[in-house]
């Protein structure tokens, strides 16, 4: 199962997150770095903007998890400018190494397939961040998503519009499609870490973690894969049952092993 990290807070996590990515980009300098957007990962970019001056981030690339159809990609909203104004400009990463599904309604046919072969090209991503959605829903794998799917177009529940409308004016302005990749997709990564803070996130953890298999709680389809990592506030992991085990597994955890 995911290895389970319990931290004081949020800026714990993000440093905890960001001792990982550099300690991976001193082995690989052209490291491969899954990205996610929405606020749980913030706190990963700003521990690694911090330490970016002591880092040589010039050859790394990244993918994004998903982003919005139809949405303009000069829209401040559209995760290609919340990936250049959170990730690539605090961290000075090559914008040319940074991709982000195309979302535009002309070419989304085929925007997955080709998606999918440039993860391919670059050599697969070597760390994917994950945050979680309420519903459980990783990227904007919606329940009831695959898990052997790829990246491709999904509709957005009502209830994870709503969740994101605060970054929109209204529930309505949020775009009913995404381009996402697939929990298959996600699960050809080396290294999973998902994070998640707060209480609103303690059941999705809980059934993601600990519940079963299902398609319905994509979380769920980080059971499957040989490394992944967990990283939580108390809040969040308020629901796990086995957090005794978690605590003491972590703190008897041997210091060269990192995560
Ligand atoms: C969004 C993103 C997900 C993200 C989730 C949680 O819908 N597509 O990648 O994990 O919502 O967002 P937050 O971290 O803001 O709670």
């Amino acid at each position: 199962m995911a290895e389970i990290v319990i931290v004081g807070n949020a800026e714990e996590a993000g440093e905890l997150v960001a001792d990982a990515v550099v300690a991976l980009i001193a082995r690989k300098p052209d490291a491969v770095l899954g990205l996610a957007t929405g606020s749980t990962p913030l706190a990963v970019y700003s521990a690694l903007a911090a330490r970016a001056g002591s880092l040589d981030l010039g050859r790394v690339s990244g993918f994004a998890l998903d982003e919005y159809v139809g949405l303009p990609a000069d829209h401040p909203q559209s995760y290609r400018s919340v990936i250049t104004r959170e990730v690539v400009e605090p961290l000075g990463l090559d914008p040319e190494r940074i991709h982000v599904p195309n979302g535009s309604t002309g070419s989304i046919q085929s925007a997955g397939v080709e998606y999918e072969r440039a993860i391919v090209a670059a050599g697969g991503i070597d760390l994917q961040l994950l945050g979680v959605g309420t519903d459980g829903h990783i990227g904007f794998n919606e329940p009831g998503s695959s898990f052997a799917s790829l990246t491709r177009v999904k509709t957005l529940t009502e209830q994870t519009r709503r969740d994101n409308a605060r970054f929109f004016g209204s529930p309505d302005e949020v775009p009913m499609h995404c381009i996402t990749q697939g929990l298959g997709t996600i699960l050809r990564a080396e290294h999973l870490v998902l994070l998640a803070f707060g209480e609103g996130k303690a059941d999705a953890v809980a059934a993601s973690v600990e519940g079963p298999l299902a398609a319905r709680m994509p979380g769920s389809a980080i059971q499957l894969h040989p490394h992944a990592t967990v990283v939580l506030d108390e809040a969040a992991a308020s629901r796990l049952a086995l957090t005794e085990y978690y605590r003491y597994a972590w703190a008897n955890k041997p210091d060269w092993q990192g995560i």
